[in-house]
């Protein structure tokens, strides 16, 4: 997801500094990025200048010092509370004072984040969708102490990227996880009871409720570690069992099946990211 969004901010002409848990982890980002977009220049999607100038507006970077002159700072590691928090802790202490601290998070909640960044009121949700540059929409969550200057100017920054922004609630999952997790659950749910095949459940989805994925291959897409993260946060904050996470969805995490990043999940996939045909 950080490639995705450092990708809309420097074709949106803003300078980006990615940073990673280390220096040549964010430098392979950018190069995913380079080659994303010399994709887009080979279908003749995008020319070779504005490649050339984005590309010239990212720099990786292996610390949090790397962003002290940012003025917006939007944070997507993984989805685990301590690393967030422990994340949002360090970023308010290196931060130039007025930066906005953003968090992709898709269910932790921005109040517990924004009190562990020591600027609580500059601390907001920027919950983007996957694949950043093709998704159109931008959850915007404001935590209890966020202000509306704050707000506001998040909302022009999402504008700026190109994409619609809706308003949702601090509270677990808010908008679109709320309903996207307990339908990917549920579909897991169905392959566990042996109800179909994951390919009979996925066609059912998408041809039935007219979705353009299946539940089970956008899980893929998504990651499964994350979509349990997700399941979790929403199971524990909220108390209701409807939200319990499917024990295979633990299954496939704990056997490293994590989706289409590490090439199996539901479905296999080729180096390319392409689904294998299923025997
Ligand atoms: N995957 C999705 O479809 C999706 C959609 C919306 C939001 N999100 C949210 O975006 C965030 C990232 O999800 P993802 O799927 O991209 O995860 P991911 O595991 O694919 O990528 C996480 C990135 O963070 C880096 N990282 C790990 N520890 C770090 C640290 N201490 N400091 C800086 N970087 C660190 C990893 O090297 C990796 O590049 C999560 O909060 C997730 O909930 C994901």
């Amino acid at each position: 997801m950080g490639q995705g969004i450092a990708q809309v901010a420097a074709q949106a002409g803003l300078d980006v500094v990615m940073v990673d848990a280390a220096l040549d982890f964010a430098q392979a980002g950018v190069g995913k990025i380079k080659k994303t977009l010399d994709r887009l220049v080979e279908k003749g999607k995008l020319d070779g200048g504005a490649r050339d100038q984005t590309i010239a507006r990212l720099r990786p970077g292996g610390r949090h010092q790397d962003l002290a002159d940012c003025h917006v700072v939007i944070e997507a590691a993984p989805e685990k509370e301590e690393l967030k928090l422990s994340i949002f802790k360090s970023l308010g202490e290196v931060c130039n004072d007025e930066a906005i601290l953003a968090s992709n998070t898709s269910s932790i909640s921005i109040t517990k984040i924004a009190a562990a960044s020591g600027r609580p009121d500059r601390v907001i949700g920027m919950h983007f969708m996957n694949p950043v540059p093709l998704m159109k929409l931008v959850e915007i969550v404001r935590g209890l102490p966020t202000s509306d200057a704050t707000y506001q100017t998040t909302v022009d920054l999402a504008k700026r990227f190109g994409k619609t922004t809706i308003g949702a609630r601090d509270i677990p999952g808010f908008i679109v996880n709320r309903m996207l997790i307990p339908l990917l659950n549920e579909a897991c749910y169905g392959l566990y009871e042996g109800l179909g095949t994951a390919a009979d459940i996925d066609t059912g989805v998408r041809l039935g409720l007219n979705h353009p994925m299946g539940p089970l291959e956008l899980a893929d897409l998504i990651g499964l570690d994350t979509c349990l993260a997700i399941a979790e946060v929403l199971h524990r904050e909220l108390g209701d069992d409807k939200y319990r996470p499917c024990p295979l969805l633990r299954q496939y995490v704990a056997a490293g099946w994590l989706g289409k990043k590490v090439g199996r999940g539901f479905y296999e996939y080729d180096p390319q990211g392409q689904k294998k045909a299923i025997a």
